[in-house]
């Protein structure tokens, strides 16, 4: 059981054998017992033929817990070694009775329950719950926003500006700041992806995408987590093309942006100068499809 790799990925169309569903209520999270066993889990279950992942989330969920009222929302597909499912989050607002079902039990997680699936559920339910601290970038964020990008600008060399080099005020700052930029807020500001459309008809379908999360939440899959709630906003706004650029020696981000379906275009040339020596940056784009 704990050989099992289990990771979290761009939303796209694959073979999704399962849905889970984190779902809260009242902050708390509910857990289910399958009539057979004596341990817990999280509902979820197979996608039945001709249905949507969302429709199998819904339908999961109401015939696990028997939810009745609910706010549902895609997190990320997930992968359990090379088996894939997607992932939901929900906050329910009504439990009614449970339908007849193979769940034995409904309740709230407690420390002393025994999970069934411990190898992969605790996982999908850390993942759900950092998707949970990202929220759009509001104007109100201006000052801590700029926080943010100052401890950037000391804390990475593989972005734009220098120490000391942002001037930008707090208040000019809150006038660039338009919908479609999210952050991760977890006690504060931690990281973000910006989004600038195209402001021209002919451009109007592109939008330009920056990227940068604090060393302290890195390698915590909140780049793959930025880009699923941006991927999402961006197609709700009818965007076709995402690009960005990037230094070619910055490898995790070039493995990032892979990973989420980026592809390399072109090699801007000596295009950014770091600690004296020219460095090549990427273009790279993607085109989005249905999710
Ligand atoms: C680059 C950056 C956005 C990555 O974000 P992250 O939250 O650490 O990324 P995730 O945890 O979601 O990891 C996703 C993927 O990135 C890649 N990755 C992350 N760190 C890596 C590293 N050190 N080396 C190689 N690949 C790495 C892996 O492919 C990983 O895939 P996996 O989930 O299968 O392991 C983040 O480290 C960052 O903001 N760095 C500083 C600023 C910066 O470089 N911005 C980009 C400027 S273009």
């Amino acid at each position: 059981m704990n050989d099992l790799k289990v990771n979290i990925h761009e939303m796209k169309n694959r073979l999704h054998r399962f849905v889970v569903i984190v779902a809260k209520k009242n902050d708390q999270l509910i857990m289910v017992r399958h009539r057979n066993r004596e341990t817990y889990e999280i509902p979820g279950g197979h996608v039945e033929e001709n249905e949507t992942l969302l429709e199998a989330a819904k339908r999961e969920l109401y015939e696990e817990t028997g939810a009745l009222e609910f706010d549902i929302w895609p997190v990320g597909d997930y992968s359990v070694n090379d088996s894939f499912g997607r992932l939901f989050g929900a906050t329910v607002s009504k439990l009614g009775s449970l339908p007849e079902s193979e769940i034995a039990e409904v309740t709230i997680l407690n420390e002393s329950m025994n999970w069934t699936y411990d190898a992969i559920q605790p996982i999908l339910l850390t993942y759900s719950d950092r998707y949970s601290n990202i929220r759009m970038l509001e104007k109100d964020d201006a000052k801590a926003f700029k926080q943010l990008l100052i401890s950037l600008d000391n804390d990475t060399k593989n972005m734009l500006f220098e120490p000391g080099e942002r001037t930008i005020t707090d208040a000019a700052l809150r006038e660039r700041i338009e919908p479609g930029s999210f952050v991760i807020d977890d006690n504060g500001l931690k990281g973000f992806v910006s989004l600038s459309t195209g402001k021209y008809n002919r451009i109007k379908h592109s939008g330009h995408i920056v990227i940068g999360i604090l060393s302290s939440h890195d390698h915590m899959k909140y780049g793959t987590l930025l880009f699923n709630k941006l991927f999402l906003y961006a197609e709700s706004i009818g965007l076709h093309r995402l690009e960005l650029t990037v230094m070619v020696n910055n490898e995790a981000a070039v493995a990032l942006y892979k990973k989420m379906g980026f592809e390399i275009e072109g090699v801007k040339k000596h295009s950014m100068l770091v600690d004296d020596q020219y460095v090549d940056e990427y273009y790279m784009a993607k085109l989005l499809g249905a999710l």
